[in-house]
C-alpha cells in the first residue's frame, strides 16, 4: 500500500491498541500527542472495551446486523469480533483507512468495508448496505457511531442522528460516544485535534440524541457503562450510551 503522508486518528488508535495497521506518520503523530497529553493506550483500550460491551448488549437484544460509521481500523476487538455471529458493514471517509479495512476483511463473508459519510447515508453503496446489513430500514439493526461525534458540530450531529433515526427500523440501537472536556486541561493536545474538534458535557450532548432514547444505563463515562468488573482507572475522556429507536 502507498504510505499516507498525513496521520489518521483511527490509525493512531490502532497503534495505541497494539495493532499492526498503521504507518510511521501515524506513530509520529501518536507520540507527539502523548507528549502533550500523556499515555493514551489505557484510555483507548477502555473505549474499545466499551465498544465490545455495547455491541454485545445490542446483539443480545437479537440484533444481527451492524452499520458502523467512522469505523477506523476493523481489528483489535472491533464490531465483527465483538459480535461474531452478526454481519457488519464498516464505513469511513478516509480512503487509506478504507483500503486498509478492505484488505483486513478480504477473507470475510460476514463483514465488509466501504465509503460512507456519516452525515449523508446516501453515500453508502446500496449493494454493500443490503449485503451486510440485510433488512436495513425494515429490521432492527445496530448503528455504531464511535469516535465520530467529536468531529461534527452540534447542528450537523443532531441532523445526522435524526436522519439515522428516520432511516433505521424501530428497535434499532445506536452505540455512541462523545469527547468530554478532558482535553481542556491540555491545550497543546487540544490544538493538535484541529479546529473541527468538539468537546461536550453530558448535559449538552443528551439533547443532540433527539428521538434516540438512551437505555437505563444513561449517558456515562464509558468505563462505567455496564462494567464487567471494577471500572478501568483512566481519565473520563469519553462518555457513551446505547440508545434505542422507538416506534414513532
Ligand atoms: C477517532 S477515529 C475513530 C475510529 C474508530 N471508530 C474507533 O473508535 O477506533 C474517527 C474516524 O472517523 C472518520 N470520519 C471523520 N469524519 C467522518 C464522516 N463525516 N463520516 C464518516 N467517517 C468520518 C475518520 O476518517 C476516522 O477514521
Amino acid at each position: 500500500m502507498v504510505e499516507p503522508d498525513q496521520p489518521s486518528t483511527a490509525r493512531m488508535i490502532d497503534f495505541w491498541l497494539g495493532g499492526h495497521h498503521h504507518f510511521p506518520v501515524d506513530v509520529e503523530a501518536a507520540r507527539a500527542f502523548e507528549g502533550a497529553y500523556g499515555p493514551c493506550a489505557p484510555v483507548f483500550r477502555a473505549l474499545r472495551a466499551f465498544l465490545g460491551r455495547a455491541v454485545r448488549a445490542v446483539a443480545e437484544r437479537g440484533v444481527d446486523g451492524f452499520l458502523v460509521f467512522g469505523a477506523g481500523v476493523p481489528t483489535m476487538g472491533n464490531v465483527h469480533e465483538a459480535a461474531p455471529e452478526a454481519t457488519v458493514l464498516y464505513t469511513d471517509v478516509d480512503p487509506v483507512t478504507i483500503r486498509l479495512g478492505q484488505r483486513i476483511l478480504a477473507g470475510s463473508d460476514r463483514a465488509g468495508y466501504g465509503y460512507g459519510d456519516a452525515t449523508d447515508i446516501g453515500t453508502i453503496d446500496p449493494a454493500q448496505l443490503h449485503r451486510f446489513v440485510p433488512g436495513w430500514g425494515r429490521r432492527p439493526v445496530g448503528v455504531v457511531f464511535l469516535g465520530l461525534a467529536a468531529f461534527l458540530d452540534d447542528d450537523t450531529l443532531a441532523r445526522t442522528l435524526d436522519e439515522l433515526y428516520t432511516a433505521a427500523a424501530p428497535g434499532s440501537c445506536l452505540a455512541i460516544d462523545f469527547d468530554t472536556e478532558e482535553l481542556a486541561g491540555h491545550p497543546e493536545a487540544l490544538a493538535m485535534m484541529g479546529p473541527a474538534f468538539r468537546m461536550r458535557s453530558p448535559e449538552a450532548f443528551g439533547p443532540l440524541l433527539g428521538r434516540w432514547t438512551p437505555t437505563d444505563d444513561g449517558i456515562v463515562p464509558v468505563t462505567r457503562w455496564r462494567p464487567e468488573g471494577p471500572p478501568e482507572q483512566v481519565p473520563d475522556a469519553f462518555h457513551g450510551a446505547v440508545a434505542v429507536r422507538g416506534d414513532d
